[in-house]
C-alpha cells in the first residue's frame, strides 16, 4: 500500500504484524555510521572511560541545556549515586510515585533510606503535586518525581513545595531525555536528572547505560567520585563507591544516536498524533499531553477496564504490546515492611489494572498504526 495522504482506518490491511518496538528496523537506517563507532572504539582500544565518554557527556549535557553530564552503567545506578551524592541514607525519607519502574523506589531503600510514596494523576501518570504536600515531613530528604513515559512531572508546582522547605528534587528522566515543561528541558529543572540508556529508551544503547546531568558542579562532581570507587587519585579511596562506568562502545553508538534523537522524537510525536486521531471515537482513555509539556512519547499508553481483553486482542492480532506497570510500587512484596495496602494510592493501582502500551517507536508505519487502532475500534467500538 502506498500512503501518500493521511492513512485512515479504512487504510489498515486485514492482518500484519506490529511489534512493540523494532531496533532492527532502527539499526538498519544507522547502520554505517553505529559499525564504524563500535569499529573504532575496537582499534583504540579505550574500553573503559577515555574520549568517546567524555564526548557523550558534554553532548547529553548540552542537549539537555546544562553545564554536566557524568556517564553511569545504568538509569539504576544513576538514581543511585545521584541520590548518594545528595546525602540519602538510613533514617531519611525520600518521597516518589507509587506508580513508576522499580528501580525509581528500589534506589531510595538500597541507601537504607524510606521510600515515602505519592499518588499520580489519573491522565498523565506523573506524581499528583496536590497530593505531595502531604507527603513531606522533616525526614525529607529529597523528592524524585519521575517523568512517566517521556512527559515532564509537574515541576514548578513540584518545586514550588520542595523549594521553601529546603529539599532537593532529583528528576527521574529515564524515560524522557529531551522532555519539557513550559520550554525547560528534562535535566534543566531539578538539582539533577538521570537518565537511562536502556535499549527501548529514545536513546537506548546497545546494552545498559545512564547518566546523570545537572548544574551542580559539586553535586555532580561526587558522582563522578562514586562511579570510580570513590577513589582520586587511583588507590586513594574518600568515600565507599562502586564500579559504575558507562562502557566507552555504548557512549560511541551513544554518539551516533543522539545525532537522530530529534528526528525520532518527531517520529513518536507523529504516530501519537495520529493515534489519537484514529482512537478518537472509541471508548480507550488516551494519554493526557499537558500543553505545558513536550512529550516525547517513551510510550504511548491507553487505558480501558478492559485492559486484559484488549491485551488479548492486541496479542492475537500481532501487534507487540506492554503493561507498565502491573504493581504499584506500594504494593511490592519486598516492600512490605512498609505496611501499605491496596487502596492506599487508588489512582495508581487503578492505573496498574487498566493501562496498556502501544507500538508507537518512531519506524512504524501509517498502515501499522491504522491497524492497531482498528483492533481497538473492533474491541472497543464507538462511543
Ligand atoms: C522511570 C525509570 N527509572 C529508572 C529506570 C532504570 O533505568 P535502567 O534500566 O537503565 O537501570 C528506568 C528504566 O526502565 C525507568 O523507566
Amino acid at each position: 500500500m502506498t500512503m501518500t495522504t493521511k492513512p485512515s482506518l479504512a487504510d489498515a490491511p486485514a492482518t500484519m504484524t506490529v511489534p512493540l518496538l523494532d531496533l532492527k528496523a532502527q539499526y538498519a537506517t544507522i547502520k554505517p555510521d553505529v559499525d564504524a563507532a563500535i569499529q573504532s572504539v575496537m582499534e583504540s582500544a579505550r574500553f573503559i572511560q577515555g574520549p568517546e565518554v567524555t564526548a557523550l557527556e558534554a553532548e547529553v549535557a548540552a542537549y539537555s541545556r546544562v553545564a554536566h553530564g557524568v556517564g553511569v552503567a545504568s538509569g539504576t545506578d544513576a538514581l543511585l549515586l545521584a541520590l548518594k551524592a545528595l546525602g540519602v541514607g538510613r533514617g531519611d525519607e525520600v518521597v516518589t510515585t507509587a506508580y513508576s519502574f522499580f528501580a525509581s523506589a528500589s534506589t531510595i531503600a538500597l541507601l537504607g533510606a524510606k521510600p515515602v510514596f505519592c499518588d499520580i494523576e489519573p491522565r498523565t501518570y506523573n506524581l499528583d503535586p496536590a497530593k505531595l504536600e502531604a507527603c513531606l515531613t522533616t525526614k525529607t530528604r529529597a523528592v524524585v518525581p519521575v517523568h512517566l513515559f517521556g512527559q515532564c512531572a509537574d515541576m514548578p508546582a513540584i518545586r514550588n513545595l520542595c523549594d521553601p522547605r529546603g529539599i532537593p528534587v532529583l528528576e527521574d528522566a529515564a524515560q524522557a531525555i529531551g522532555s519539557e515543561w513550559q520550554g525547560r528541558r528534562a535535566g534543566e529543572m531539578g538539582i539533577a536528572a538521570c537518565f537511562s540508556f536502556f535499549p527501548s529508551k529514545n536513546l537506548g544503547g546497545i546494552g545498559d547505560g545512564g547518566m546523570v546531568v545537572g548544574q551542580d558542579e559539586a553535586l555532580l562532581d561526587k558522582v563522578k567520585l562514586l562511579r570510580e570507587h570513590g577513589a582520586r587519585p587511583k588507590y586513594h579511596h574518600h568515600v565507599l563507591g562502586q564500579n559504575s562506568r558507562l562502557d566507552a562502545v555504548q557512549a560511541a553508538v551513544l554518539r551516533v544516536k543522539l545525532r537522530h534523537l530529534e528526528d525520532w522524537h518527531a517520529g513518536r510525536q507523529k504516530n501519537a498524533a495520529l493515534y489519537r486521531e484514529l482512537l478518537a471515537g472509541t471508548n480507550v482513555g488516551l494519554p493526557e499531553a499537558r500543553p505545558e509539556a513536550r512529550h516525547i512519547y517513551n510510550q504511548f499508553v491507553v487505558r480501558t477496564p478492559k485492559r486484559d481483553a484488549l491485551k488479548q486482542a492486541l496479542s492475537e492480532a500481532g501487534i507487540g504490546n506492554e503493561v507498565y506497570y502491573p504493581r504499584p510500587l506500594h504494593l511490592q512484596e519486598c516492600f512490605t515492611d512498609l505496611g501499605h495496602r491496596d487502596g492506599d494510592f487508588p489512582e495508581s493501582e487503578a492505573a496498574a489494572r487498566e493501562t496498556i502500551a502501544l507500538p508507537i517507536y518512531p519506524e512504524l508505519t501509517g498502515a501499522q498504526v491504522a491497524y492497531v487502532a482498528s483492533k481497538i475500534h473492533a474491541l472497543l467500538g464507538a462511543r
